[in-house]
């Protein structure tokens, strides 16, 4: 019985991985409503041999939805991809081909009766790189909208008062990251611009003209770490969202 198994474990080197080839992914109803799995999933699976199963989200291993890095926009928002359990092989090659050239130009290639759904997320492409965690990214994303959105567009999608530089453009300056780490002393901030421990109060003849941003050394990172992962590339199609 025992020898028996392994010659078929030596026949059939992919049993082994029986379990990596099986990927249990949810999905946001609307998406698959949308019918852009049946268009994306078989593809992938020939090319991968990988069977991947639509589940719950609570048994899934990878999770298309609205946690995680950005993947792609549609449907009015932008749907992520969240790696439930990281580990797992045939997850990690699903993520592989969805954030692969090939696998964007299928989604994006996906026109039901020749109407595109789908396109490129207008929100940090270079989000999933492991250099910034996803949710370090989206909480810079969240900071920034906050504390500096009044102001600047900090998504590159328009907002903020025209005349202030939109968060990409100060994103393509070379020393973008000086610029950023010392904003509060920076015109026009200081007049407006509470850190607790880092600037001083305002003066009490000159309080704050507007109302104030008051914000603390955490935030401030998130938001370095967000116009970080915005990528210089958010330049080059302001328009690309509608
Ligand atoms: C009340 C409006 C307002 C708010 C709020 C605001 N800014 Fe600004 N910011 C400006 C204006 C106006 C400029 C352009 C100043 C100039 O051109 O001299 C600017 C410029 C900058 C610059 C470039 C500064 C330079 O001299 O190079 C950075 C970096 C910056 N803002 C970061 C931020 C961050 C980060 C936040 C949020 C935490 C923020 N700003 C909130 C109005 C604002």
């Amino acid at each position: 019985m025992k020898r028996a198994l392994m010659i078929v474990m030596l026949l059939w080197p992919g049993l082994l991985l029986a379990e990596d080839r099986q990927v249990r992914l949810y999905v946001a109803q609307p998406v698959i409503d949308s019918g852009l799995m049946k268009h994306i999933l078989p593809r992938f699976s020939l090319k991968n041999q990988v069977k991947v199963t639509l589940v719950e989200r609570d048994a899934a291993h990878l999770s298309i939805a609205d946690t995680g890095a950005a993947l792609f926009d549609g449907l009015g928002q932008t749907w992520r991809i969240d790696p439930v359990q990281p580990s797992h092989a045939g997850a990690k090659k699903l993520v592989k081909y969805l954030r692969s050239e090939v696998g964007q130009r299928t989604v994006f290639g996906f026109a039901p009766e020749g109407v595109v759904l789908f396109g490129e997320a207008s929100v940090a492409e270079d989000i999933a790189e492991d250099t910034a965690p996803a949710q370090d990214v989206v909480a810079g994303l969240r900071a920034s909208k906050q504390l500096c959105a009044r102001c600047h567009s900090v998504e590159g999608l328009g907002g903020g008062i025209g005349s202030t530089p939109s968060f990409s453009v100060l994103r393509s300056l070379e020393d973008w990251e000086t610029r950023f780490a010392t904003f509060f002393q920076l015109k026009p901030h200081p007049a407006f611009t509470q850190i607790p421990d880092v600037t001083d109060p305002f003066p009490i003849d000159r309080p704050s003209p507007i109302a104030p941003v008051e914000m603390d050394m955490e935030e401030l990172d998130a938001i370095l770490t967000y116009v970080g992962a915005m990528g210089a590339a958010d330049l080059g199609n302001p328009l690309k969202h509608q």
